[in-house]
């Protein structure tokens, strides 16, 4: 089938190089001039393990454009990946979401065939045939489910491994209510061995909230048993082993530590608490997985100060800014609560990550700008007799922490079992 993927970010691209792989013809649609250039020179602009190397394979299968028209006009079905991003007040921006279906619905009006638009695009219930919908009729004077197919089909990936996740999926989930919607998305996804769940589109559009909801929950809850773990001298990852060998409960998604960053679960669920009031309901729990959360990085820095009572003029080295391991991605990592209260305290911050340094900088100025920057691990450990551990890269495994004080969100076990003084944030 031919795909026209609208966004090429994170989600955009793993999902149209994801179709690319299992035999389709994609064409990208971007207003950045420079991603377009990247993706058609077969480099990836994110970094996702295993994406340059299919990039570079399948590089006669994909291009990128700025061209609505062309790339609509050019394809079977086209799928909206443009970001969601949280407004101020934790309400959801739908502002690409709109820019999307107008074009998409300016391109149809001259299109014959039945083309197939998929919301893919994290949107609050009712989004896609509120928003999506209305606007791509207004614009193509067709009518949706006759002239037109529309469905919502969430993504699950994990940053990192998205592309295995794209290939290898617990399930798909599709939201649709034409039949020959219905056949396009199950012809398109038929390679991928997986259950596939048909719902009503917005029952999807809640399968994607409740799941990042429920996710973030498991760990808030984690950490919040994890903390009264730490004061009684137990071990919250063996109580969570115990508690996950529950085939009821799962094991997975049980790490304690500082809690969840990154770009799906902080503004979901502040997306979802503004949706439920909206609706005169006082979503408590929610707001209760959310407050733990932004209070759980602040448990490193009460740790450190059993140890080190005054931080003013102290260095503190910082291993891992990215808000989880093998990406760069900085968006709601916990690091920037950290380190901005280690800034307030009067610290000198040295930093190091793999990966994530120059965004940090760029995405956090008012603290970014204010701390040093290490080239390697190494020299943090080298001008710091106090390390905080972030993230849980790799190669944090293999440093020699002895003499040193380490505060762990994470769990290195090479920090746990060599460090002068080691403290665990939840065990
Ligand atoms: C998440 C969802 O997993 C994915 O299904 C959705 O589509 C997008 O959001 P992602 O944000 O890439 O994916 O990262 P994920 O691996 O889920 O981790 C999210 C955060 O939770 C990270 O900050 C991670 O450090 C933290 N985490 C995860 C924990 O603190 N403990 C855990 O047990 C698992």
């Amino acid at each position: 089938m031919r795909v026209s993927v609208i966004g090429s970010g994170y989600v955009g691209l793993v999902t149209g190089m994801g179709f690319v792989k299992i035999g389709n013809k994609v064409v990208f649609v971007d207003v950045d001039e420079r991603k377009i250039q990247m993706i058609n020179n077969a480099k990836p602009p994110i970094y996702e393990e295993g994406l340059e190397e299919l990039m570079k394979k399948f590089k006669d299968k994909y291009y990128a454009t700025k061209n609505y028209r062309e790339a609509i006009l050019n394809s079977d079905a086209t799928f909206i990946c443009v970001g969601t991003p949280s407004r101020e007040d934790g309400s959801i921006d739908l502002t690409y979401i709109k820019e999307a279906s107008k074009e998409i619905g300016k391109a149809l009006k001259e299109k014959e065939d039945y083309h197939v638009v998929i919301v893919k695009s994290t949107v609050l219930p009712e989004t896609t045939e509120k928003v999506v919908k209305p606007n791509i009729e207004k614009y193509s004077g067709k009518k949706a489910f006759e002239d037109f197919g529309l469905a919502m089909n969430p993504e699950f990936l994990r940053e990192g491994v998205a592309l295995r996740d794209f290939l290898n999926p617990d399930r798909i989930v599709i939201g649709v209510k034409d039949e020959k919607t219905k056949e396009v998305l199950e012809k398109l996804y038929e390679p991928i061995d997986a259950p596939k769940l048909i719902v009503d589109i917005k029952t999807a559009e809640m399968i994607k909230y409740a799941s990042n909801a429920f996710l973030a929950t498991k760990i808030s809850f984690a950490n919040e048993i994890g903390n009264i773990c730490k004061k009684l001298g137990i071990d919250s990852w063996k109580v969570f082993e115990g508690v996950g060998l529950d085939h009821r409960i799962s094991p997975y998604f049980f790490r304690t530590g500082i809690g969840w960053g990154g770009s799906c679960f902080p503004k979901d669920v502040r997306a979802l608490i503004r949706k439920a009031e909206e609706l005169g309901e006082d979503p408590i729990i929610l707001k209760a997985v959310m407050e733990v959360n932004e209070r759980q990085p602040l448990k490193m820095i009460e740790l450190l100060k059993k140890h080190v009572p005054e931080l003013k003029g102290k260095t503190v080295g910082v291993l891992g800014l990215a808000f989880k391991p093998n990406t760069d991605d900085v968006r709601e990592t916990r690091a920037y609560i950290i380190i901005k209260k280690l800034l307030e305290e009067g610290a000198h911050v040295i930093a190091y990550d793999p990966k994530a340094m120059e965004n940090f900088k760029r995405f956090y100025p008012d603290v970014g700008e204010k701390i040093e920057y290490a080239g390697s691990a190494e020299e943090v450990l080298e001008k710091s007799g106090v390390i905080l551990i972030v993230t849980e890269w790799d190669e944090f495994e293999k440093l020699d922490y002895s003499g040193k004080i380490v505060i762990d969100g994470r769990r290195i076990w090479a920090a746990e079992k060599t460090a002068r003084i080691y403290e665990g944030v939840c065990w």
